[in-house]
This record gives structure tokens, sequence and C-alpha cells, in this order.
């Protein structure tokens, strides 16, 4: 092979290098929202939540999210229309895991009323 090839070769497998890493990249910037926000606990009175803390524990969003969406004011939206019932995340989620990891005697989140809702 000649330089010239050579160059041409080489110019080619970068562009096509830099190519493949652009989709890898826009999976890398994935938006993790609020690290910090305030929950809508109705009568109980707001709840603040660590989001970015709970990521840090969690890992897999979907223990979440699964049952609201990934923008601001999702999770009322879905009890607006009647596709959670209202506590059901409360219940089935926060205060499951939270639970659970008391019962292991790992660390935890609260499990009183007053512990989340101020
Ligand atoms: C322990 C529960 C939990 C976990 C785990 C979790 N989230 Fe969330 N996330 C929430 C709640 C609650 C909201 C607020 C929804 C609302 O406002 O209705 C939210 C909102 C969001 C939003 C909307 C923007 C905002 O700031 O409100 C984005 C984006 C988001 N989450 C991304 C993620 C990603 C990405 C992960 C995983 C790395 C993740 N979340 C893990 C509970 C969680
Ligand atoms: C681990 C945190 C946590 C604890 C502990 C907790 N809550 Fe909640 N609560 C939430 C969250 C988050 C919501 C909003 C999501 C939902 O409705 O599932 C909520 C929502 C509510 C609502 C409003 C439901 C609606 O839509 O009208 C009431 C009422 C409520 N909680 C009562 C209580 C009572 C009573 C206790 C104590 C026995 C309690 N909560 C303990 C986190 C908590
Ligand atoms: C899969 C497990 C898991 C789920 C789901 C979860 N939590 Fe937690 N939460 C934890 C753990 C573990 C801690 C203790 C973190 C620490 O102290 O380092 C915690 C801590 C907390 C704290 C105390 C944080 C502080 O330091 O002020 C609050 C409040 C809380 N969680 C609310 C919630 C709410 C509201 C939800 C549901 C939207 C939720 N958690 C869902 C595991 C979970």
């Amino acid at each position: 092979m000649n330089k010239k090839v050579i160059t041409t070769c080489l110019a080619a497998c970068s562009l096509i290098a830099g190519l493949s890493l652009i989709p890898v990249s826009g999976i890398m910037a994935q938006d993790n929202g609020r690290p910090e926000l305030t929950l809508n606990g109705g009568s109980k009175g707001p709840i603040p939540f660590k989001h970015q803390l709970h990521q840090t524990i969690v890992k897999d969003c979907a223990v979440c999210h699964k049952d609201f969406g990934k923008k601001p004011g999702t999770l009322d939206e879905a009890k607006k229309i009647g596709a959670l019932r209202p506590q059901q995340v409360m219940t089935k989620t926060c205060i499951a895991c939270h639970k659970a990891k008391k019962r292991i005697g790992e660390k935890s989140g609260p499990t009183s009323c007053s512990g989340c809702h101020s």
C-alpha cells in the first residue's frame, strides 16, 4: 500500500469510529431531572424528596418510574387520570422499600407519616 492509500484509510476509519460514538454519547446524556424536588402529599402536606440521593441508592430508574413518567408533575397527572391510586406510590414503592431495608438492617428512609410529610 502506498502512503496515500494508508492516509485515506486512516481518515475513513476515524470517521467511522467518530460516527459510531455519536449514538453512544446520546445514551450517556441521560436527563436525571432535579437533584431535589418536592412531591405533592395532599392533605398530609408536601414531601421533600432527594431524587439524586435515591438515584445513587436505587440505581434502576424503573423501580419508581415504572409507575409514572420522567417529567415534572407526571405522578399527580397519573393519579388525576386514575392510572395510579392515591397513596399507591407512597405505599408500594417508597414505604415498601424503606421497610424492607429496615428489616434487613440496612440504612433506610422514614416509615412514619411525619418522616416524609412536612
Ligand atoms: C426512588 C424513586 C425514583 C428513582 C429511583 C428515580 N426517580 Fe426520577 N423522579 C422521581 C419522582 C418522584 C419524580 C417527580 C415526578 C413528578 O413530579 O410527578 C421524578 C422525576 C424525574 C424526572 C423529571 C424531571 C424532574 O426533575 O422532576 C426525570 C427526568 C427523572 N425523574 C429521571 C430519573 C432517572 C434518569 C432515574 C434513574 C437514574 C430516576 N429518575 C430515578 C422518583 C424517582
Ligand atoms: C416514605 C415517604 C412517605 C411516608 C412515610 C408517608 N407518605 Fe404519604 N405520601 C408520600 C408520597 C410520595 C405521596 C404522593 C404519592 C402517592 O399518592 O402515592 C404521598 C401521599 C399521601 C397522601 C395524599 C394522597 C392523595 O393523592 O390524596 C396522603 C393523605 C398521605 N400520603 C398520608 C400519609 C399517612 C397518613 C402516612 C403515615 C401513616 C404517610 N402518608 C406516610 C410519601 C410518604
Ligand atoms: C428501593 C429503595 C427505596 C425507594 C423505592 C425509596 N427510597 Fe427513600 N430512601 C431509601 C434509602 C436506602 C434511604 C436512606 C438514604 C441515606 O440515608 O443515605 C432513603 C431515604 C429517604 C428519605 C430521607 C432522606 C434524607 O436524608 O433526608 C426520604 C424523605 C425518602 N427516602 C423518601 C422517599 C420517597 C418519597 C420515596 C418514593 C417516591 C422513596 N423514598 C423511595 C430507599 C428507598
